[in-house]
């Protein structure tokens, strides 16, 4: 069933292309346009919503955070994104007004289902982006939006984190539409980024070999960090979780303007650190401040591995070590820079000689508080 890969998170990996374009199929019509019939929840409802919390845990809390930019830039409304542990037990304020986006691959997640009982007693609704049809997760929401990664098997997520951003973009988009905030032409034109974007991932794939001969190379790192800005934080923190859980090592993911308020103190000679760099086509200046942080860390000895994109010369002279994903929009970035981070950890872990499907002390799916 590995057909051909040497591990199931190995192939997951390779599943991604089909994992976002699936999560795109039959939601757009043969205009381009967006249609979310699925969701049985009354557009006057969704109208009046005055606060989106999304919640749940692990990797899909990372994919909650990416989403949470581009939900507040395209819909204006107040996003928050929380661990569900966290939220079910420190009395949050949830209203009538609330939609509680509750993200899971398994659907069984106790954490996540007991945060969604709580805010649907207090009268919010609840939208499920779950993997998993018919389980307990979408069963208790009041509406829900597949994820078309298929069945994962590997502990460590890999597919369901992509196909968790794309869904709950589309329901960024939905919203906006919905609430008068884009028009249907702008939706169209992210969407039809959105539709680029599994031939994009299968670039970045195709270049695996890069990035496995570094994992291999760093496999007796003992420590390595992750910085990353915008987006590019939560792919950050996704990448070292990706480390934790299959190869064993402290990693950490850091905001990347955090690095001067304390982080900075951690770089020694020869410390590994990951650096996702925003596109130098963005607004906001944001490229040049993560290329100075670059600068930073290279001068107090780290080895920077750079993720940047395609065309972008000027941060390389700052990189032991480049990999390009291709051109795309800002928020369609963790997309692609969140793959090397996958094959990365897949590789060191594989070359420690690790079981990388069956890590030690976890489980797929945590069905206990
Ligand atoms: C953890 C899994 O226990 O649960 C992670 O090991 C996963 O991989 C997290 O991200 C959340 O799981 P789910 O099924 O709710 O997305």
């Amino acid at each position: 069933e590995k057909g051909g890969f040497s591990s199931f998170m190995d192939k997951e990996i390779h599943d991604q292309p089909a994992a976002v374009r699936d999560t795109l199929l039959g939601r757009l019509d043969e205009k381009g346009r967006l249609t979310l019939d699925e969701l049985h929840i009354d557009e006057s409802v969704l109208r009046s919503v005055d606060k989106i919390v999304v919640i749940a845990c692990g990797t899909a809390a990372y994919a909650g955070h990416v989403a949470r930019y581009a939900i507040e830039h395209w819909c204006r409304i107040p996003t928050e994104v929380e661990l569900a542990h966290e939220f079910r037990y420190r009395d949050p304020i949830v209203t009538e007004k609330t939609l509680v986006v509750a993200l899971s691959q398994s659907g069984e997640t106790m954490d996540t289902l007991m945060a969604i009982r709580h805010a649907r007693e207090q009268g919010a609704k609840v939208i499920a982006i779950c993997n998993t049809n018919g389980s307990s997760i979408p069963r208790e929401s009041d509406a829900s939006l597949y994820t078309h990664a298929g069945p994962e098997i590997a502990v460590a997520s890999t597919k369901a984190f992509l196909a968790q951003i794309t869904a709950a973009y589309l329901l960024g988009l939905y919203l906006a539409q919905l609430r008068g905030n884009m028009y249907s032409d702008e939706v169209i034109e992210i969407l039809d980024e959105l539709q680029k974007m599994p031939e994009k991932v299968q670039e970045v794939i195709d270049n695996e070999k890069q990035v496995q001969d570094l994992g291999t190379q760093m496999s007796d790192a003992s420590s390595v960090l992750f910085l990353g800005r915008h987006v590019g934080f939560p792919v950050a923190l996704e990448g070292a979780l990706k480390l934790k859980e299959i190869a064993y090592i402290h990693a950490e993911g850091f905001a990347a303007g955090e690095l001067k308020h304390g982080p900075i103190a951690l770089i020694e000679e020869g410390q590994p650190v990951f650096v996702i760099v925003p596109s130098p086509r963005g607004r906001d200046s944001l490229h040049a401040k993560v290329v100075s942080n670059i600068q930073e860390i290279r001068a107090r000895g780290a080895i920077t591995i750079v993720i940047a994109e395609e065309g972008d010369e000027d941060v390389k002279q700052y990189a032991n070590h480049i990999i390009y994903v291709p051109q795309a929009p800002s928020l369609m970035q963790p997309l692609l820079a969140t793959v090397p981070l996958q094959v990365f950890a897949c590789a060191l872990a594989g070359a420690k000689g690790y079981d990388v499907d069956q890590p030690r002390n976890l489980a797929k799916s945590v069905t206990v508080e």
